[in-house]
C-alpha cells in the first residue's frame, strides 16, 4: 500500500478527505447566526486536542463564506489583532470600495491609500466602528473565527473592543476555540463577563453509524469489521482518522494496525493531553483508568477521597473531555486507550 495515497490524514488542523460531518452542530450555529434577529453573536467551542475543533471552525466559516451577505475574517490571537481585523476587511474588494465611498481614512495603520481632504482615523476602535457601521448599512455581517484562544494580552484587547461593537449593534459575530481549560481562564479575565453569558459548544464525539459506513466503503471492510474499528475510535476525530489510516496501510492485519494506530495517538496526542494534566488530575485518571466496571465508589476507595473531594476532579475530567458518564456513578474514558496510557506513563513516572 502507498501511503500517499490514503485518503486519512495524520495532520491536524486541515479539512481531511475522509471527514464525518457534524451536520447538526454545524447547522445549529449556521442557523443562530443567520437568524434576522440573532439571539447570539458568540458561540466558544471546546474539546479536547484532536477532537476537531479547528476543522469544526473551519466548516462554519466555509459555509458562511458561501453566502454573499458574510465576510469571514481569520484572526490570529498572538497578533495585534484590531489593525489585522481592519486590514482584512479592507483587503475585500468590496469593502474596499465602501469604506473609500465612506471616506473612511484607513493610512494610519497602514491600511489602504490616502484619501484626499480627509483627515486619516487614529484611532483603530474608531476605524473599526465606521467600518462595521458601513458593512450594516449594506445588511452585511461580518464573522471573526480566532482558532486556539488563550487568556493572552492581545485576546483581551480584542474581547474588550468587541465588546463595545456589540452593545452598539455592529453587525460581527465571534467563533472562538480553545481548551476548556484556556477559555475558561479568558472567561474569568476582568472585564469578560461578557463571555461567561456566551454559548459554548462542546464537540460531540463523530456519529457512530457514519464511520461504520465510511470505514466499509474507503477502506473496504466487512460490516462486522468496520463496527470493532468505528466502536475503538470512540467518536474522536484524531483516532478515527488514525485508525483508518493504519488500517489503510495494513488490511489483512487488523490487530497490528490498531497497535500502530494506538502507538501514534500516544505520541502525537496523548503526551500532550498528559502534560497538560495537574498531578491531581492525573492521579485520579490513573485511578479511573484502574476500574474498568467504571464505578466511581471505587475509583475513590483507590484514591481514598469523599464524594466532596472527587467530585470538582470528575467535573474537570468531564469538561476536558477526557472522561464521559454514560450514567450515574459511572465514569469512561471519552479518549481510546487512554486507560492504558495513563497506566503506562504512571509507571514510567514512578521511578
Ligand atoms: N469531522 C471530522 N471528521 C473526520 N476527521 C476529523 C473531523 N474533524 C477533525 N478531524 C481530524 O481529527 C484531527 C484533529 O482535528 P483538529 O485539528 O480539527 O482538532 P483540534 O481540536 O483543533 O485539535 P487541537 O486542540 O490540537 O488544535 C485531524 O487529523 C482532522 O483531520
Ligand atoms: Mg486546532
Amino acid at each position: 500500500m502507498n501511503a500517499m495515497n490514503n485518503p486519512y490524514t495524520l495532520v491536524f488542523g486541515q479539512p481531511p478527505i475522509e471527514i464525518i460531518h457534524r451536520t447538526a452542530q454545524v447547522e445549529r450555529i449556521v442557523s443562530e447566526f443567520n437568524s434576522p434577529r440573532p439571539a447570539n453573536y458568540i458561540n466558544l467551542i471546546t474539546g479536547v486536542r484532536g477532537s476537531g475543533k479547528t476543522v469544526f471552525i473551519t466548516q462554519i466559516a466555509d459555509t458562511l463564506k458561501t453566502k454573499d451577505n458574510w465576510i469571514v475574517v481569520n484572526l490570529n490571537p498572538q497578533r495585534d489583532m484590531l489593525v489585522s481585523l481592519a486590514a482584512k476587511l479592507d483587503s475585500d474588494k468590496s469593502l474596499h470600495k465602501l469604506f473609500s465611498e465612506a471616506q473612511i481614512n484607513l493610512q494610519a495603520f497602514g491600511i489602504g491609500l490616502s484619501i484626499k481632504g480627509v483627515p486619516p482615523i487614529s484611532d483603530i476602535e474608531e476605524a473599526l466602528k465606521k467600518m462595521l457601521e458601513s458593512i450594516k448599512k449594506q445588511k452585511k455581517r461580518v464573522l471573526v473565527t480566532i482558532d486556539e484562544a488563550t487568556n493572552s494580552k492581545e485576546m483581551r484587547i480584542f474581547a474588550s473592543t468587541y465588546q463595545i461593537f456589540l452593545r452598539e449593534r455592529l453587525p460581527i459575530f465571534l467563533i472562538m476555540t480553545g481548551l476548556h481549560k484556556e477559555i475558561d481562564r479568558l472567561r474569568n479575565a476582568r472585564g469578560m463577563t461578557f463571555l461567561e453569558r456566551a454559548p459554548r459548544t462542546v464537540l460531540l464525539p463523530l456519529n457512530q453509524n457514519q464511520i461504520i459506513e465510511n470505514y466499509m466503503h474507503t477502506l473496504q471492510v466487512s460490516q462486522a469489521e468496520a463496527s470493532i474499528l468505528a466502536q475503538q475510535t470512540k467518536g474522536y476525530s484524531f483516532a478515527f482518522q488514525t485508525i483508518g489510516y493504519f488500517v489503510y496501510e495494513n488490511r489483512d492485519n487488523l490487530s497490528k494496525a490498531l497497535d500502530d494506530a494506538k502507538e501514534y495517538l500516544y505520541i502525537f496526542a496523548y503526551e500532550k493531553i498528559w502534560s497538560e494534566l495537574s498531578a491531581r488530575d492525573k492521579q485520579v485518571t490513573l485511578a479511573a483508568a484502574k476500574v474498568p466496571s467504571g464505578e466511581i465508589i471505587k475509583m475513590r476507595n483507590i484514591l481514598g477521597y469523599s464524594s466532596n473531594q472527587f467530585n470538582p476532579y470528575r467535573d474537570r475530567l468531564l469538561k476536558a473531555g477526557i472522561l464521559v458518564s454514560p450514567r450515574n456513578g459511572i465514569l469512561k474514558f471519552a479518549l481510546p486507550w487512554f486507560d492504558e496510557y495513563a497506566i503506562t506513563r504512571s509507571e514510567q513516572e514512578e521511578y
